[in-house]
């Protein structure tokens, strides 16, 4: 099988953009299948860096994107990003770009909503985006989503948004914020139809077929197994399923198209938002992984928190996520510190867990494990070669892929596309 899955194994801001950059280059079609403009990746091309929320990054290496139905497509967004990497010298229309049809669509009311029941959480906030991504799915559930396809049956849209709106609308009330009008949304949903129903298909027929031709796919994963609905760290997660069975529903292909899995992990760790974090690092060292890192949200802006590398959660996430092989990046982040620690099991009540409990208050109580390695005097950055690692390093790669029951397929060294060490082709199975 020729297709690749790409998924994060932490809380997401792996560097998963470069490395779905790299892999988009030697495959043919890139699909989006969860997710949705929460997602934040930055590709570095030559001197043009793209920042690129829901298109898929193929469509920077003039491959064929494809948003699936997994995904929530908030229209504005989509084109207004159009509109950047347009400006940026980049083509995207309906040529390159494919959107299933059967897509659920963010409306203003949902980031409207995200936001309200945020700032009603007070202390207790989950951190989200704000961009609406779980009012959305939650209306996909409940069966009152707007889809894309809908665009084309003008006339059942006012019924659909009465509905919509008497459920949020009763919401948005309750919680003090501003409500909507159903003939300012219809107004806006009519004007949107004629440019985005151009790139609306059944994209489970394009995808039947590029399996059939051997066409290879790669399935391009949004924010990472830890903050899976179902796995992660319940409820600071996001509201889809980030693992690599999603790949198969989220896009309307069968699970054994999905190919290699490949997981993207730090070489550290880090966390946007609320909730547990067994390894945060709060002290000096924490703010320098995060200065050299450069750890800033791509969407939001926001500080990231940074601590030591848990291979007890990355263990679970290769488990649960059906990760076969990792790559691992910014090594060189790790340059120069004289130790480093490596989270090896969690302790609790006088046991020590090799795994992350699911409850969110025993996911709190636990304090880490750590064994201690000694750090690598020399530089990591920009090698191109198993060879010009210090040796230290290589034994730092050696003892993550130990604990987490994987092994490192990739290794990245700095931003470039080149500077990346492939122990393995993910294609090749
Ligand atoms: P939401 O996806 O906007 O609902 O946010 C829920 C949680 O997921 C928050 O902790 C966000 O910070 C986090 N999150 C969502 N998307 C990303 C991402 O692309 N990278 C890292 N964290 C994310």
């Amino acid at each position: 099988m020729p297709n690749v899955a790409v998924i994060g194994a932490q809380w997401g801001d792996e560097g998963k953009g470069k490395v779905v950059d790299w892999l988009a280059s030697r495959a043919e079609i890139v699909v989006r299948f969860q997710g949705g403009h929460n997602a934040g990746h930055t590709l570095v091309v030559g001197d043009q860096t793209y920042k690129l929320s829901l298109l898929p990054s193929g469509v920077v290496r003039g491959k064929l994107g494809i948003i699936g139905n997994g995904v929530v497509l908030d229209p504005t967004a989509l084109l207004a990003e159009i509109g950047r990497v347009t400006a940026q010298g980049l083509h995207v229309g309906p040529d390159n770009l494919r959107i299933a049809e059967n897509v659920p669509l963010i409306l203003p009311v949902h980031p409207a909503l995200d936001r309200a029941r945020e700032a009603a959480r007070g202390d207790r906030k989950i951190g989200t985006t704000g961009r609406g991504i779980g009012p959305a799915y939650e209306d996909k559930v409940a069966r009152r989503a707007i889809r894309l396809c809908d665009l084309a049956e003008p006339a059942s849209l006012g019924p659909k948004l009465d509905e919509l709106l008497l459920h949020h609308n009763t919401l948005l009330q309750g919680l003090g914020a501003d409500t909507f009008t159903k003939d300012a949304l219809l107004a806006e949903l009519l004007a949107l139809a004629p440019r985005l129903l151009p790139f609306a298909e059944p994209v489970w027929q394009r995808l039947d077929a590029a399996r059939a031709a051997g066409t290879r796919i790669l399935f391009e994963g949004a924010q990472a197994v830890m903050l899976d609905v179902d796995h992660g760290t319940y409820p600071f997660v996001t509201s889809s399923n980030t693992v690599a069975a999603t790949a198969a529903s989220g896009s309307g292909i069968g699970p054994s198209a999905i190919g290699t899995v490949l997981g993207i992990a730090k070489a550290y760790t880090t966390r946007v938002g609320s909730g547990p974090f067994p390894t945060e690092l709060t002290d000096a060292t924490g703010a320098l992984l995060g200065e050299r890192g450069h750890e800033f949200g791509t969407v939001t802006g926001r500080r990231r928190r940074c601590g030591w590398f848990d291979a007890v959660m990355v263990r679970q996430a290769v488990k649960v996520g059906g990760i076969q092989g990792l790559a691992l990046t910014k090594l060189d982040v790790l340059d120069g510190l004289p130790e480093l620690k490596v989270c090896v099991g969690y302790a609790r009540g006088g046991e020590t867990l090799r795994h992350l409990p699911a409850a969110a208050g025993a996911q709190a109580e636990v304090t880490p494990v750590y064994e201690t390695m000694e750090g690598w005097a020399g530089s990591t950055r920009g090698a191109r070669s198993w060879a010009d690692l210090p040796a230290q390093a290589v034994k730092y790669v050696r003892r993550i892929e130990e604990l987490v029951e994987a092994p490192v397929l990739l290794l990245s060294t700095s931003p470039e596309r080149d500077d990346t060490i492939l122990m393995k082709d993910p294609f090749v199975a």
